[in-house]
């Protein structure tokens, strides 16, 4: 029976929140062992539906991992090179394995992600690096097919950056021979994550972090241990939620430098905070106040984060705007806060947002990760009647025990069969 979060608002948070491991380094990693035959391990790894459909996924290529949390990959008998159709539609991640299939076996089948519920999100940026670096790419039947002997390094300017775009071809560069340069390259902590694993397997990268990254292409790498960094997303997912319950909480296992963004911003509405090397405190009593923000990629306000801090918005004094520039659909979550009482007009992509005093609990439909979790938050912040949210499985997929740990901070937040 389909699984529902049930939600009564308007509790004020209080305590300690650790975060887990962050989803969009994990899948990097795990894609990652592709490249280094025998056993590597990741620890810290967020218990997620995504990572079950990258572990599935790597068994499918015929490696074979243990662990749940601790997750030992051998990918020693990896025979195969297709990522079919079941798998990748369920994950569009699932796209990670392109570059390493191709750079250890010299060739990678993988089904073409559609487009998804908040945009087009094509992968030809992907392919145009992977043709510079000498590849036959062709497309049929649905799947990306690409061919190479051995990649050859090359120059690749990005026409404007790509988280999973960059990581593909840093994987694709590190075996790859030569030197490869990405420019307008991506500068997410993801990557900065990826790369440093690859660097402790021996690969030979410099500048990630910037827009111009390098890789020096070596003849092999060697299995690691490695820990995945923690999700900025989920950190900043309960600084909102603090702006909308108020109260006192501090986040720990978290890295406040990657949230700086997310912290001005959330400043500004009202919020007060500290932070330490690895945690946040986060303050709140008053009503928080309207704040514009626009998405950009890192550092600037992340797109993950953008219907969280709708929900915020439509709660705080004041008229805001939302501008959404990554993903044209991210705004699926405006009609359900709509018809929680938000007082939300949406034009392309913008949003503008009166504060209202209340929200109301209603029945709602999840419809893509970031939009569930501004849902449970809208719900947290609704003081009259009961939130029930439909589709849970958008949250599972990248949030690992959200109604858990809302719940042991104080919220009224359970989930319910049927
Ligand atoms: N784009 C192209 N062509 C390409 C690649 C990207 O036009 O070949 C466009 C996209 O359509 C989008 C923009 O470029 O408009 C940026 O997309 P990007 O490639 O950076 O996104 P992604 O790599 O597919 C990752 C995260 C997303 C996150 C975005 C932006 C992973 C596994 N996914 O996606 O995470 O929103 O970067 O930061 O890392 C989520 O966790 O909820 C999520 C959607």
């Amino acid at each position: 029976m389909a699984e529902r979060i049930l939600i009564e608002g308007g509790v004020p948070l209080r305590g300690e929140v650790f975060v887990s491991g962050a989803k969009n380094a994990a899948l990097p990693l795990m894609a990652a062992t592709l490249l280094a035959p025998g056993e590597t391990v990741i620890t810290n790894v967020p218990r997620l539906r995504d990572v079950q459909t990258m572990r599935t996924l790597l068994e499918h290529l015929g490696a074979s991992c243990r662990g749940d949390g601790v997750l030992s990959i051998d990918t020693e008998k990896v025979n195969g090179w297709d990522a079919p159709y079941d798998l990748v539609k369920t994950m569009r991640a699932s796209i990670l394995v392109l570059g390493p299939l191709v750079s250890r076996f010299g060739r990678a089948r993988v089904s073409q992600p559609g487009g998804c519920a908040i945009g087009a999100r094509p992968i030809n940026r992907h392919i145009a690096g992977l043709e510079a670096m000498g590849a036959k790419v062709f497309l049929e039947h649905g799947y990306v097919v690409a061919q190479a002997d051995r990649l050859r390094g090359a120059e690749i300017v990005f026409e404007a950056p790509t988280v999973t775009g960059t990581e593909n071809l840093l994987m694709a560069a590190v075996l790859a021979e030569g030197e490869t340069v990405l420019l307008n390259a991506a500068r997410e902590p993801e990557v900065v994550d990826l790369a440093a694993m690859l660097r402790a397997m021996g690969a030979k990268i410099s500048g990630e972090g910037t827009d111009e990254i390098r890789i020096e292409g070596v003849s092999s790498l060697t299995p690691v241990a490695y820990e995945v960094m923690p999700d900025r997303i989920e950190a900043g997912t309960y600084l909102a939620a603090v702006g909308i319950c108020g109260g006192d909480i501090v986040i720990r296992d978290c890295v406040p430098g990657h949230l700086r963004a997310v912290i001005s911003r959330l400043e500004k509405a009202g919020i007060r905070m500290e932070a330490g090397e690895d945690w946040i405190r986060a303050v709140s009593g008053e009503r928080t106040r309207a704040v514009d923000v626009m998405t950009d990629p890192y550092p600037g306000f992340p797109t993950d984060m953008q219907a969280q801090f709708m929900a915020l918005m439509t709660l705080s004094e004041g008229l805001s705007t939302v501008t959404e520039t990554i993903f044209e659909g991210r705004f699926m979550h405006v009609p359900e806060l709509c018809r929680m009482g938000a007082d939300i007009t949406l034009s392309e992509r913008k949003a503008v947002i009166r504060g209202v005093a209340a929200l109301y609990g209603a029945p709602l439909m999840a419809t893509d990760l970031r939009a569930s979790a501004s849902l449970v938050l809208a719900g947290l912040g609704a003081t009259r009647g009961v939130t029930e949210i439909s589709r849970v499985y958008h949250l599972d997929r990248g949030y690992d025990g959200l109604d858990g740990k809302l719940s042991r901070l104080g919220a009224r937040i359970w989930r319910a069969e049927g």
